[in-house]
This record gives structure tokens, sequence and C-alpha cells, in this order.
């Protein structure tokens, strides 16, 4: 099994995804998609980006490497009408069954950013978007102490097995010099790549310890993160490290949570 794929699977990112509409939402607004565009949407999960770029009538397909992910999105899809809106299993990394030049838009949001070989993903985004397209992703900092996730993560890789030799970190697509170095390897010069910092609100009417609880039973790295400190009798401090981490972030005044983390909005003229 691909380690990549399992990791995906494991959990059940359905969960978070449902703490993250409001923002996904506002998001696809920003980008000002009209009917007739294309859009490819890649690591799109259960369709946080997906489903309201659909609504705006825009057709929109959803690749992303975890079946149980695909199939809760096209049940949304179904539920919610939306027959422009389909879901497809498939790897960022290789995208052997799409067209070249085939999207007017390729969307990511801290999707394609997870999958193993970042240079092959810039190739396959710009293979299959048009020339006169638009590559937009959504990707965690690293070392920013507002890139919630990016801490989240930090944090529980303390707690982990070291990762494979030749693994390479997600969040280096949050640095400018990769994300340039790679893009230029895909053959998109410097001037037309642009970067901006973002934010991203976690939201829900719970507190921050039950973000942390979902985390921690859906979400395939924590899992593996307390499965590791569970070994070694270290899932207590683990779990301290997390909480602190989601009370510290938390802006809400009312006993839930808002957690407005920061990300790298990269936009790439293709
Ligand atoms: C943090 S989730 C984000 C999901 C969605 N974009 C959202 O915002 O709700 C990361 C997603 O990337 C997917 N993913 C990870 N590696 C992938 C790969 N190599 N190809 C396609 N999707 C991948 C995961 O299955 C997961 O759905």
């Amino acid at each position: 099994m691909n380690p990549n794929k399992a990791l995906w699977e494991k959990g059940d990112f359905t969960a978070i995804a449902a703490m993250m509409r409001e923002s996904g939402a506002a998001l696809v607004k920003s980008l000002g998609l009209t009917p007739p565009a294309r859009v490819r949407d890649l690591g799109c999960g259960d369709g946080t980006t997906a489903v309201p770029r659909a609504q705006l009538g825009v057709d929109v397909v959803g690749i992303d490497i975890a079946q149980n992910l695909i199939a809760a999105g096209n049940a949304r899809a179904a539920q919610l009408g939306l027959r422009q809106l389909t879901f497809q299993e498939g790897d960022a990394c290789n995208l052997h069954t799409v067209d070249n030049r085939s999207f007017d838009f390729t969307l990511t949001v801290f999707g394609a950013m997870f999958a193993p070989k970042p240079h092959d993903v810039a190739k396959e985004m710009v293979r299959v978007t048009k020339p006169g397209g638009r590559i937009v992703m959504g990707n965690w900092i690293p070392n920013d102490p507002t890139s919630f996730v990016s801490q989240l993560l930090k944090i529980s890789s303390t707690y982990s097995p070291p990762p494979p030799e030749g693994f390479v970190s997600p969040m280096t697509w949050g640095v400018e010099s990769h994300i340039v170095e790679r893009f230029g390897q895909a053959g998109v010069p410097r001037e037309k790549i642009s970067m901006v910092k973002d934010t991203f609100t976690f939201s829900s009417p719970k507190p921050p310890t039950h973000l942390i609880d979902v985390f921690r039973q859906f979400y395939g790295p924590t899992m593996n993160a307390y499965d590791a400190a569970q070994k070694n009798g270290k899932v207590d401090e683990l779990h301290r490290q997390l909480v602190d981490l989601a009370n510290a972030q938390n802006k809400a005044t009312n006993g839930g949570t808002a957690i407005t983390a920061t990300f790298m909005r990269v936009t790439v003229d293709v």
C-alpha cells in the first residue's frame, strides 16, 4: 500500500473539514471564478473548496488520493444536487488520467502540499492547466507561530518515528525559495509566481480541547503521533502540548473555537 494513501485513509478528514467550511467558501469567492471555467481541485478531501466552487456554477473535478474522501465528496455533491461536481481518485504526483492543458484553473488548498514528490506535483499542475490559466495553492508555513497546522505537525513529529530516508517535508511548500524552484523546474518563470500570506479559520461552537480530540481521532498524522507517544508513555505530554497550542491560538470569546491560521497563498499564471 502507498504510505501517502494509507496515511490519509487511516483517518477521516471530513471531521476536520467540517470546521473549515466558512474559510473554504471565502477563499473560493476571492478567486473570482465564473462559468464556463473548468476547475481541478487537487487533494480536495470531501470538497471544502470544490463544493462552493461548483455552487458558483463552475465545472469542478476533485481529485484525492483517499478513497474514503472521494466517496464522502461524491455523497455531498449528490446530496446538494451538484451535477457539475465530481470527485475521482488520483495522485497529485502523477495525474495520468488527466489530459494536458485540460483545465482553466487548478486549485489545491492544503492538498497537493502533502504529496510526496513536490517537483512532480509542480510539473503535473502546470501540465494539466491551460496556457493563460492559473494555479492557486494554499500551503501551511513552517516555523510560523501563527500557522496552526504547521505548529501542530511540528509538535506531532517530535513524538513520531523519524521519517523514511528521502522524505521531503510538506511544509517546504510554504517556503518561497522552494516554491520558486519547483515551479521553475516545471518551466514557470519567477515573474509568473506570486506569494502572499493569507488566513484560514478553524471554527467550532465547541472548545479547543474538542478540536484537538478531533485531530487525535481523525487526522492521520496526529493519530500516528498519539500511537507513537502511547508506546513511549508520552501521550499525556503530547496531548497537553497540543491543547496548550490550540488554547493559545484560540480567539473565540463564547466558549467555542476560532483559530485563524496563516498560510502561504501561491498564484501561478501559466
Ligand atoms: C489537509 S487535507 C485537505 C483537504 C481539502 N483540500 C480541504 O481543505 O478540506 C489533505 C488532503 O490531501 C489529500 N492528499 C494527500 N496526498 C495526496 C496525493 N498524493 N494526491 C492527491 N491527494 C492527496 C488527502 O487525502 C487529503 O484529502
